[in-house]
């Protein structure tokens, strides 16, 4: 398929909650690739299945650190340490940027494409990304959270 037009703000299907994957099938796997592909084109940090307009549990990310490619099935927060306040952006969001505070430390539980479970620890900007990923499978936005919001 390749790339997947993002849904943009107003539209409900952003509001939504999510399902869990149940099986890394073929179709989940090329869902993945599409995400990366639409990812990459909008030189974004990270993407979740909801913003393709796919209601299912899957995300990616990837902040720019070298040899990073993070894909997440059915994230789940293991813990949460500290907090920063710091700006970010949407690409359902285009041109708005917001101040949010966000966990500095967070370790999220996944599935990988090989249907295995591993955990990953962020710091800074990969903790921020990982928890704002996960927050779009609950239909929560950056706006919602919020300290405060400006046109880029
Ligand atoms: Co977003």
């Amino acid at each position: 398929m390749g790339l997947r037009n993002v849904i943009l703000e107003g539209d409900e299907v952003l509001r939504k909650r999510s399902k869990e994957v149940k099986e890394v099938s073929g179709r989940i796997l090329s869902l993945l690739d599409d995400m990366w592909e639409t990812l990459e084109s909008y030189n974004g940090i990270g993407l979740a299945a909801p913003q393709v307009g796919v209601l299912r549990r899957l995300a990616v990310i990837d902040t720019g650190a070298e040899g990073e490619r993070i894909e997440l099935i059915n994230p789940r927060i293991i813990s949460a340490e500290g907090s920063a306040e710091e700006e970010e952006g949407c690409l359902s969001f285009p041109g708005l940027i917001g101040i949010v505070e966000r966990p500095q430390r967070l370790t999220v539980e996944a599935m990988g494409r090989d249907g295995k479970l591993f955990t990953i620890e962020g710091e800074g900007l990969l903790a921020k990304a990982l928890s704002h990923e996960i927050d779009h499978l609950d239909g929560v936005l950056f706006v919602d959270k919020a300290i405060s919001l400006e046109e880029a």
